[in-house]
């Protein structure tokens, strides 16, 4: 988090993947053996995220030489639990993320969520890499605790590791399906062209030092010329998610990724509507375990700086937007300021005249995406915005005579009850509801298909 000699922020590391393949248990197991060795204090808990520094990351590759090798000041991992993976994921027309981590459970192989993970780092061209966790439950598996991924394969008997290919090489053909080309990473001579496959356990840390040393590879490759930053620029985030919290009110929690925030700054923060303009009041990051005496579970801090989890309270914030941008502010740049997060508010939802389907979603980055896959299958889109779905959508939706338009496509959102009854009765309008994009998608164009028959 701090400054480092080179100024190079610390990377972005999102951990994707379907419900219960192990994101979690993952960053658990690069944060805990610290944790264990009574040295918490190295590995910094941000709100959201944590901050895993360089030296921990050498010392688990077990290569002290590699120290001197990279320049990123450490990683910070952001877990991204199930659908909110698009919300945590988006800042102006990218990725939060500067790297991302993929996790497939290589029992289960490809889910839904999977594939939209893989969509959405396709869509931002985020360098990525693949890891089939949950080695350990093969049938026959014999653990070593922490070592790589090519110390602890060599053990195995070989029925263990045709049992292991097998699967293996049944993920890699999903990747293909997707339009990956992907290979073991150990076999991978360039990232740019091949996604490089980690095999792990989050539960026995098999695997853990490969996936950080690629992970450090690959900051130190393809990133280095963005995570330049300006220690002492405005704090600029994204929102990502807006939580009650007992005694504070409502908080927004935030990872910033560049510049610096203050307690009492003015920031401008995205929302449906005008910017909410407001003071910081408090700063807020997580309490050590050790400190059960206090009541609140986060500690007031001064400042932060990118890149950081942090919690907000500040007045006025309830109507902030998962998603959105938060940015600090003068008065002399307050304005412009204004302008910029309106506009990137303004850049995902569409209003217009044409005939076209609407499109309904449950923050701006799912709406992002939503509007992109529908874009690029070519499907007209009238109106795009965020919200559960009104009795004036269905309303709106009925004038259309178009049957292919006359259509609201729902992703992960509520038809509200007056809108549901109106729906029993005007036939016309057709809801497609998913919390799957591509699901939405498939179903619209089957419709379409219908319809043309
Ligand atoms: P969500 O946050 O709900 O999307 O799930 P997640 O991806 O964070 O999964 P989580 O880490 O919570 O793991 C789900 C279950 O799988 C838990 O019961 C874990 O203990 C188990 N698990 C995760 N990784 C491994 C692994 O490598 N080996 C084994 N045997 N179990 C694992
Ligand atoms: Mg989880």
């Amino acid at each position: 988090m701090a400054e480092d000699k080179n100024n190079l922020r610390t990377p972005i590391v999102c951990v994707m993947g379907h419900v219960d393949h192990g994101k979690t248990t993952l960053l658990d197991q690069i944060r805990g053996t610290r944790i264990v060795k009574g040295e918490a204090g190295a590995i910094t808990q941000h709100i959201g995220a944590t901050e895993v520094p360089i030296d921990i990351i050498v010392e688990k590759c077990g290569d002290k030489r590699l120290a001197d090798k990279f320049i990123v000041p450490g990683l910070l991992f952001i877990d991204t639990p199930g659908h909110h993976a698009f919300t945590t994921l988006r800042s102006r027309g990218g990725s939060l993320a500067d790297l991302a981590v993929v996790v497939v459970d290589i029992n289960e192989g490809f889910k839904p969520q999977t594939i939209e993970s893989l969509n959405i780092l396709k869509r931002f061209k985020t360098p990525f890499i693949v890891v089939t966790n949950k080695i350990d439950r093969i049938q026959g598996w014999k653990v070593h605790q922490g070592e790589s991924f090519l110390s602890t394969y060599k053990k195995q008997t070989p029925e263990v590791q045709a049992l292991f290919e097998q699967k293996f090489y049944d993920v890699i053909g999903n990747l293909y399906e997707q339009g990956f080309s992907a290979d073991r990473f150990d076999r991978v001579t360039d990232f740019q062209k091949t996604l490089g496959v980690i095999p792990i356990s989050g539960m026995t840390g098999e695997g853990i030092p490969d996936v950080l040393m690629i992970l450090l590879g690959l900051a130190q490759r393809f990133l280095e010329s963005s995570l330049h930053y300006d220690i002492n620029g405005p704090g600029v985030g994204t929102v990502l998610e807006v939580k009650e919290e007992k005694g504070l009110g409502t908080t927004i929690d935030v990872i910033l990724y560049d510049g610096t925030l203050r307690k009492g700054d003015t920031v401008v923060i995205g929302c449906l509507g005008e910017p909410i303009v407001t003071k910081i009041r408090a700063l807020l990051k997580p309490r050590e375990l050790s400190e059960i005496r206090y009541e609140s579970k986060f500690q007031p801090i001064p400042e932060i700086t990118a890149a950081a989890g942090v919690k907000i309270s500040a007045p006025d914030i309830e109507n902030a937007l998962a998603g959105a941008p938060i940015i600090s502010t003068t008065p002399e740049t307050l304005n412009g300021v204004i302008e910029r997060v309106k506009s990137e508010i303004d850049d995902v939802q569409i209003q217009t005249d044409v005939d076209g389907v609407m499109i309904k979603a449950d923050t701006i980055g799912s709406l992002e995406a939503m509007v992109h896959e529908f874009k690029k299958a070519d499907v007209q889109i009238q109106k795009a915005e965020v919200g559960d779905v009104t009795k004036r959508d269905v309303m709106e939706a009925s004038t259309i005579n178009d049957p292919m338009h006359s259509v609201i496509l729902a992703f992960n959102v509520k038809v509200n009850p007056d809108a549901q009854e109106l729906l029993d009765t005007t036939p016309a309008v057709k809801v497609f509801k998913n919390d799957v994009i591509y699901r939405i998608l498939d179903e619209y164009q089957d419709f379409v298909k219908e319809q043309e028959e």
